[in-house]
């Protein structure tokens, strides 16, 4: 093996992102890692020029500010959405390559700290922190009510509707929506609004726990149940009264999503290593970013848990289909931090507010208030805002857009059930979904109506009153 096939080999499987450019700017190196932290494509960017590609670096790029001054600059950390709206945070250095005293070039390394920082979120959530609407964040109180949710949109007003009508029963709601779209600020007012609002609210996110620890953190240990076992009570019997929100409900493993299944059903467990049964009253909102319906498809939500969590369900849409509240919430945001920073600013100026209409806001509301965040940061008192003050991968996406290179599918998850929707309003849709799984499930189980209901994890009882509303009846052939 030659060196440079060495080299490629070396490069290709680092675990962190490298890229280096020679005097000119032109990239020598960039590896897959590196790729896929800023979206790119290798072959985009390789032997070429770096303004060339990304023309909005002018004046922020590191690689070609160490070019110029020499000088390494370290622990650089950067925040950024990318086309999935996932927030991914990397934490990068840049140094120059010098021969002799002379500069020959520039390296960066970028390590996606995103794990990290989710662990560190997680970690601040269990202990209490406040957020910059001054509201207390953790996981055993819930802050948010519905005056909190802004928007006019008859989207969110809908939604708003949904969950306040469902605030005063005990009914399981899940709440689907892209990230950043404001599922936890809902699922707190539902609690906040509800007759349960002095007792616990306890929020557990099921992908931030590793799979083996979430069945003991959420129906607690018994003496006894393995070695070194104490008794601990779950987050069950700690929502005891409340309501319990687990967010992510996909992530939980597919075993544990049968036993807890059999919670709701019963509304009683048992903890692990105790022979008593514990009586629960709990309500269960969930939360997931995924569209549940490809969810059950994929075999990574049992369709049972499904229908059982999915008794009222919100549908958060996509910032970027709501014009209106994009407009509501830069003005609220930007009110709340002249305040926090004490500073005023002048507005903002036709570029930025023409950008803000088309860009895809893959992080949703959560995006639109960490950019605007960062612009006070920079911006002078009495300055407008600038696209200047944008985060660097916000430009990059602005310049490809300038470029006409920008394509805006609309990346939605939910766009190719959406298409099927037609023009069914949400609940329509589900209810064409419910109807079709239970034509399945029918099929499957021979028509039985005992088997299909066991099948589906509801009652007989259940089960016949949906064939009834839905004027199922078993063929004649
Ligand atoms: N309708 C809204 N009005 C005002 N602020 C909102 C609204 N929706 C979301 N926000 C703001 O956006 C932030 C993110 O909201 P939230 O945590 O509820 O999102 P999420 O849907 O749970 O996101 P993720 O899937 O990433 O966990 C909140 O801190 C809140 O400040
Ligand atoms: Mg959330």
């Amino acid at each position: 093996m030659d060196k440079q096939s060495l080299l490629n080999l070396i490069v290709d499987n680092m675990k962190e992102g490298i890229h280096v450019v020679d005097t000119n700017g032109k990239t020598l190196l960039y590896n897959k890692v590196m790729a896929d932290v800023e979206g790119m494509d290798p072959d985009e960017v390789l032997n070429r020029q770096l303004l060339e590609v990304l023309p909005s670096l002018e004046g922020n790029s590191t690689l070609l500010k160490v070019l110029k001054t020499g000088k390494a600059i370290t622990m650089n950390y950067q925040t950024y959405f990318n086309k999935d709206g996932k927030k991914i945070t990397t934490l990068n250095s840049t140094w120059p390559i010098k021969r002799d005293k002379e500069i020959i070039g520039a390296v960066e390394i970028a390590k996606d700290i995103s794990n990290i920082e989710k662990m560190i979120d997680s970690l601040l959530y269990s202990i209490n922190y406040t957020d910059n609407n001054n509201k207390n964040y953790s996981n055993k109180t819930a802050s948010y009510t519905f005056d909190d949710i802004l928007g006019q949109s008859p989207e969110i007003l809908n939604a708003k509707q949904i969950g306040y009508l469902a605030s005063k029963t005990d009914s399981p709601v899940l709440i689907i929506g892209e990230s950043g779209t404001g599922k936890e600020l809902f699922a707190q007012s539902i609690h906040n609004a509800s007759s349960r609002k002095n007792k616990p609210f306890i929020a557990e996110n099921c992908a931030a726990i590793p799979e083996n620890l979430l069945e003991g953190l959420l129906f607690g240990t018994s003496k006894g149940a393995f070695t070194g076992a104490i008794n601990r009570s779950g987050l069950l019997e700690q929502a005891h009264g409340g309501t319990l929100l687990l967010d992510e409900i996909n992530s939980m493993p597919l075993d544990l999503q049968a036993k807890f299944l059999r919670v709701l059903q019963e509304s009683k467990f048992r903890p692990i290593g105790s022979t008593k049964e514990i009586k629960v009253d709990i309500r269960v909102i969930s939360i997931t970013s995924k569209d549940p319906i490809k969810l059950v498809k994929e075999g990574k939500l049992r369709e049972d848990l499904f229908f059982r969590l999915s008794v009222v369900n919100i549908y958060l849409p996509p910032l970027r289909n709501r014009q209106g509240d994009i407009e509501i919430l830069k003005n609220h945001f930007i009110k709340t931090f002249e305040e926090k920073f004490n500073k005023k600013i002048a507005g903002i100026d036709d570029e930025v507010e023409e950008f803000f209409k088309t860009y895809t806001w893959p992080g949703n509301i959560r995006e639109l208030e960490h950019i605007l965040e960062g612009v006070f940061n920079i911006i002078q008192e009495n300055e407008t805002i600038k696209m200047e003050h944008l985060p660097y991968y916000v430009k990059r996406d602005y310049s490809n857009y300038r470029n006409n290179e920008y394509v805006n599918p609309d990346k939605s998850i939910f766009s190719l059930d959406l298409m099927k929707r037609k023009d069914l309003t949400l609940n329509e849709y589900l209810n064409s979904i419910e109807e079709e799984l239970i034509i399945e499930a029918l099929k499957l189980n021979d028509y039985n109506i005992t088997k299909t209901a066991q099948y589906l994890g509801i009652k007989r009882q259940g089960l016949q009153y949906k064939l009834k509303k839905m004027s199922l009846q078993k063929p004649t052939i």
